[in-house]
């Protein structure tokens, strides 16, 4: 393919961004330059630039394959992609399934040691201010992202993760922990951007524990060139495991769904649109006979509360883990809710709009969770 790159529109540590003639695609093209601890240690790294290209390029497209949104269009040349152009959002989002790293230095703890549940730490893009992290309500409170963007980060980042640990197991590589970075693209959806590579990801040999990427850089290990090709050959080799993985992923994804679907959504989702309001979804009990009824009365209100699809389920995982463990493996997307039931007086149109806002605001965290709320008039 052939697209012709025009300016120069940002160069970063390890990549160069260029336009093209068309404004909804940009260039990107990868560096050999390494930098480390926030620039203060730099250096280059032979053949990274092509390495880098090639890792992201396949893993991309096998995140593709598997549903997730991305960038990338096409790989154009060894060390250039074209992607979709988007508004990088200004937060890196790290994913921890073992502690390493800063994670391993700040929380004095030793490398190595499994993270149950993953960590998913959020940092602001602010090289000036060292990438500091921040926590959920930070973000939303700075205005960098909103509670329904956060949601559909994590959830996308929780996908990314649960594919790319298996990938990398076929090929004898365990994933330690990995930055991910997401951009709104053109028609304002959120996808995921930037790179997937050595230079963003931990990599353990899971034989030896050898480490496969920019810690070598970092530490001064030596066979640094090496270890990024190593990467590379087992990145590309393709492995039985890969279409499995694929399918498995959007399977457990469409049982989820249709969990969601059954369950409803209610408010705060990034499709809120698509969906009714919980004033909306109590009709099924209250619209036709109750409806007729005026005048105050007591009414049984149901308040049914789920976490969002999301790595922050670990009950749900649990419970699901040994369900199958026990026998029954045709049971898959396993999520443990809670239930509010109560009583409340009053006229029906009132009760109706009291009960959605006390769901919303009270019983259940807008960003984290659905709820669906059923009312019935009590009986005698
Ligand atoms: N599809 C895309 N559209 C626009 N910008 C992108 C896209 N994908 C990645 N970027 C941005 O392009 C830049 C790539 O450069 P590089 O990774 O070298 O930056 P960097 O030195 O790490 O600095 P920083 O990421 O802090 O800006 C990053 O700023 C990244 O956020
Ligand atoms: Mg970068």
């Amino acid at each position: 393919m052939s697209v012709q790159r025009t300016e120069l529109l940002y160069e970063g540590k390890a990549k160069k961004v260029y336009a093209t003639a068309d404004p909804e695609l940009h260039v990107i093209e990868y560096k050999d330059d390494a930098t480390a601890f926030n620039a203060q240690k730099r250096g280059s790294i032979a053949g990274k630039g092509e390495v880098n290209a090639a890792v992201a390029t396949r893993i991309f497209e096998f995140l593709a394959e598997a549903g997730v949104p991305t960038h990338l269009e096409a790989l154009l040349s060894p060390r250039e992609q074209l992607v979709k152009a988007v508004r990088i959002v200004p937060l890196e989002v790290v994913v921890r399934n073992r502690a390493a790293g800063s994670f391993a230095k700040r929380y004095g703890v030793p490398e190595g040691g499994e993270l149950d549940p993953v960590v998913v730490e959020w940092c602001l893009k602010d090289d000036a201010l060292g990438d500091p992290m921040l926590n959920d309500a930070a973000a939303v409170a700075l205005g960098i992202v909103t509670p329904e963007e956060l949601e559909t980060l994590f959830e996308l980042t929780a996908e990314v993760n649960d594919l790319l640990k298996p990938f990398f197991a076929a090929r004898g590589l365990d994933l330690i922990d990995f930055k991910l970075e997401f951009g709104v693209d053109p028609d304002g959806a959120i996808v995921l951007a930037d790179e997937i590579s050595p230079d963003t990801c931990r990599l353990w040999d899971s034989a030896t524990g050898d480490k496969l990427d920019k810690d070598r850089f970092r530490r001064d290990l030596g066979g640094v060139e090496e270890a990024y090709q190593e990467v590379r050959a087992r990145v590309l080799t393709r492995t039985e495991q890969d279409a499995e993985i694929v399918r498995e992923h959007v399977a457990e994804r469409e049982a989820w769904e249709l969990g969601e679907a059954h369950v409803g959504h209610s408010h705060g989702g990034a499709n809120d649109q698509d969906h009714q309001h919980p004033h909306a979804g109590a009709g099924r009990h209250t619209s036709a006979g109750a409806r007729g009824d005026a005048g105050a009365r007591t009414f049984n209100a149901v308040v049914d509360v789920m976490l969002r699809r999301s790595i922050l389920d670990p009950q749900g995982r649990a419970v699901e883990a040994t369900v199958r463990r026990l026998g029954h493996g045709n049971v898959r997307g396993v999520r443990v809710g809670k239930r509010i039931t109560f009583a409340i007086d009053g006229e029906l149109a009132e009760v109706e709009a009291q009960v959605a806002a006390l769901a919303t605001d009270l019983l259940s965290n807008p960003v984290m969770e659905d709820v669906q709320v059923e009312l019935e008039p009590a009986a005698g």
